[in-house]
């Protein structure tokens, strides 16, 4: 398998150099369903190929036959995959005909609507533009907000929680949000920004996000995986992990959402530096992973919500993902984001799948909601925002507020339907 691999992507690198005129090519990502055996085995090698980017499943080893399998594909490796598939007589149908058109509108600063300033949801922001606005937010709310650096990252970039408390007494409940824990799901710090700013500016307003803020604070992380986040701008848009270097391995990076001390690094994670899903060193070797599960070690007693927001596939997702057992109050978190996905389609129209991780999506270790639930947090959450494949992690500005809209009120649903209970 390693030397068919071996093989597929040399051939891809003559083909390369032999003719620049594939430069043309505009990037795509394809939608791919393999049947048979062998056919399983031909995509799993083009997955791991460096031509391309996994979209969907998070490694290569999920890949079963009728998975539907996302995957990007970098100019130049176009022709020569879609001609395996077609030799293999693999099914696909292209999602994304021109990527690069898509990240190009993404990194876009200015937006048709000159009335839409900075403090819109029309836009991804940048890593040095969310330090930005986490400064600019707390000298405008300085009641209201208070940033805590709780560690840096491999790069050095300061790991900064913002606290939201409302103008009340101090409380002994509280809520953890964390976003962008893998780079490329954009949509991701976007929503940490955008709950932010939704909480500031309707506390007082709106009796339920009042009711939400007076009974406890809220922690939010908008960016847990900064230097990835960073990579994904400058170098790289299809980046997942981190960006810590190792002596031992030419690779870079950890899943961080491998990393977490949940039953480490077992099935459906990896011990390879180079693979997606690399569950790092030992359970918290990432300083990122490191500093998150500090600061909640030392305010266990206070937290009583743990959200981690990801994206894409439109799923609400709860302990566990390590293991196909059930979580001790499955029953009652599996009606919560019940009642959320419900809601959600009510309101939105948007179709979200629910339930415990391993059953949901497939097995996956080290995660940081089976983490936080294991330390205590009963009421603990992943969520896979919007969309369901169309533009993958390639969201356009315009579908932002959409995205933020759905997981807003899940939250909502699930947070002050179990405060009343605890
Ligand atoms: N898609 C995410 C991942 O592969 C989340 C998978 C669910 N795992 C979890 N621990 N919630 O990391
Ligand atoms: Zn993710």
């Amino acid at each position: 398998l390693a030397f068919l691999t071996f093989l597929i992507c040399f051939y891809n690198i003559i083909e390369r150099s032999d003719c620049g005129q594939n430069s043309t090519e505009h990037e795509k990502v394809l939608s791919i369903k393999a049947a048979t055996e062998e056919q399983v085995n031909v995509l799993k090698n083009i997955s791991s190929c460096n031509q391309t980017a996994l979209w969907q499943p998070a490694s290569p080893r999920h890949i079963t036959a009728e998975t539907e399998v996302h995957l990007y594909i970098y100019s130049g490796g176009v022709n020569h995959v879609t001609d395996l598939l077609d030799k293999h007589k693999i099914t696909y149908r292209v999602l994304l005909e021109n990527a690069q058109e898509l990240m190009k509108q993404q990194t876009r600063n200015e937006t048709a609507d000159p009335r839409s300033s900075s403090a819109n949801a029309d836009r991804y922001y940048s890593l040095e533009d969310i330090y930005h606005w986490i400064n600019k937010t707390r000298q405008e709310h300085p009641e209201m907000v208070e940033v805590i650096m709780i560690g840096s990252s491999f790069e050095k970039h300061p790991l900064l929680v913002m606290k939201l408390s409302g103008r009340r007494a101090a409380v002994d409940k509280a809520m953890w949000m964390d976003c962008g824990i893998h780079a490329r799901e954009w949509i991701s710090p976007a929503f940490c920004q955008y709950f932010i700013r939704y909480v500031l500016t309707n506390y007082n307003r709106f009796p339920d996000i009042t009711s939400l803020l007076d009974k406890m604070d809220i922690y939010v992380l908008p960016v847990l995986n900064p230097d990835g986040y960073k990579y994904t701008w400058t170098t790289n848009r299809m980046w997942r992990k981190n960006r810590s270097v190792r002596e031992d391995s030419v690779c870079v990076g950890a899943d961080l959402n491998r990393n977490f001390d949940a039953s480490w690094c077992t099935e459906g994670a990896s011990s390879d530096p180079c693979s997606e899903i690399y569950c790092g060193q030992y359970p918290e070797s990432e300083p990122e992973v490191n500093a998150v599960a500090k600061f909640l070690r030392t305010h266990k007693d206070t937290v009583k919500f743990y959200f981690s927001i990801h994206s894409y596939s439109q799923m609400l997702l709860f302990p566990y993902s390590y293991t196909y057992e059930l979580a001790q109050n499955h029953a009652e978190l599996l009606d919560l984001v019940k009642d959320a996905s419900q809601k959600i389609r009510r309101f939105y129209g948007k179709l979200y799948r629910f339930g415990a991780g391993a059953k949901t999506i497939y097995l996956a270790p080290g995660g940081s909601d089976d983490w936080a639930y294991n330390q205590g947090i009963k009421y603990s959450f992943t969520f896979e925002l919007q969309d369901q494949g169309k533009y993958g992690f390639l969201l356009p500005p315009s579908l932002i507020s959409s995205a933020c809209n759905d997981a807003l009120l899940a939250i909502k649903t699930i947070a002050t339907r179990a405060l009343q209970k605890i």
